[in-house]
């Protein structure tokens, strides 16, 4: 990988991924710049080496002063991203997800800066027509979170071809875990995934864990999903930058391990490393869920040599519990 130092602008670097990716990048001696309106977001998150700007992506005024600075590549992680939640609020997704992300990349145009890793995710593939999951899968997102994600990839096409937008789209799968040195400390707040909720069940702050349905076709009859560690996904983010700033090409590929677990394998494993009881009631599905969901990421490996290093279970788990026990 290249040594070449670039200058970066991080959208959302406050939050559980973009802190990771912020993190990542001064390790790695670039000059980093970070947007967030903490909503979400922990500001003890941000590495003390980036500049903090504090804004919102809803703020026309505070997306042209952003851009006063020649940024070599922008990374974009601002969004709302429960899918349950965007069957009952699809306005706040519109706003935040798709105006915001237009106020970014229409101010990108204005000022001349081309280059943008965006954060899009395995919900806009929908259902499974077959697994694992390659790119070439049909693109048919069932929950309107997903659809966000994919009208901002076409989005991205169109700009790509007009305004000669140069962009990497990284479709995550179900990201999970912590840094390993523990310089990440902010939780995230009012969690909606499956791994936090465990977390917090574990430590007391919840009573109880609901598992939203247990009679899939699958193995033990919970939902299966690919988890993937945030270490490994801030790492394709760095090689996905070289790839896009060295060759001015873009590039769309799934980050998820190929492997799936059950609800109840994570429930499972964090009592053996947590070795607490982890109380859980059996519930109804819940709206938008897809019954199971895995990837291959060939292009990733292949394109950007990019492999999993923290992803399995065991790592993920201990990652979050070196954490919540002491929250
Ligand atoms: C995982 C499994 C649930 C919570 C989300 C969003 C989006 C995307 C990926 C980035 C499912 C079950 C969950 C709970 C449960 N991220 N579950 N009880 O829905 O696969 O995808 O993460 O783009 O954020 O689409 O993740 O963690 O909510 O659910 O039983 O309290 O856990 O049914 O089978 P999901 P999740």
């Amino acid at each position: 990988m290249s040594n070449t130092k670039y200058s970066t602008l991080v959208i959302g670097g406050a939050g559980y991924i973009g802190s990771h990716v912020v993190l990542q990048l001064c390790e790695n001696g670039h000059d980093v710049s970070v947007f967030d309106n903490l909503s979400t977001g922990n500001i003890i998150n941000i590495d003390s080496r980036a500049k903090f700007i504090k804004g919102d992506i809803l703020n026309l005024d505070d997306c042209k002063n952003l851009f006063n600075k020649k940024y070599d590549i922008v990374f974009h992680f601002a969004a709302l991203k429960a899918a349950h939640e965007s069957m009952h609020f699809p306005e706040k997704y519109s706003e935040v997800n798709l105006k915001g992300t237009i106020n970014i990349l229409n101010q990108m145009i204005k000022n001349n800066i081309h280059n943008i890793i965006f954060s899009s995710s395995a919900a806009v593939y929908g259902n499974p027509q077959y697994l694992p999951i390659d790119e070439n899968h049909i693109l048919n997102p069932n929950n309107f979170y997903g659809y966000t994600k994919l009208a901002v990839e076409n989005l991205l096409h169109w700009y790509s071809n007009l305004k000669n937008i140069n962009y990497g789209v990284l479709r995550y799968f179900n990201a999970a875990g912590y840094d390993l040195k523990k310089r990440i400390l902010g939780l995230e707040k009012k969690p909606a995934n499956l791994l936090p909720i465990i977390m917090e069940t574990a430590i007391g702050i919840r009573s109880t864990l609901q598992v939203f349905g247990n009679d899939y076709n699958t193995k033990d009859g919970t939902g299966i999903r690919d988890y993937i560690h945030v270490l490994d996904l801030a790492d394709a983010h760095i090689k996905t930058m070289h790839y896009i700033l060295q060759r001015n090409e873009n590039i769309i590929v799934n980050l998820a391990t190929g492997k799936g677990h059950s609800v109840f394998d994570l429930i499972n494993t964090s009592k053996i490393i947590t070795e607490k009881k982890i109380d859980y009631n059996v519930v109804n599905r819940r709206n938008g869920d897809v019954e199971s969901i895995f990837a291959i990421s060939n292009f990733a490996n292949k394109k950007l040599n990019w492999n999993c290093n923290y992803s399995d279970i065991d790592t993920i788990i201990s990652s979050m519990w070196e954490l919540y026990k002491h929250a």
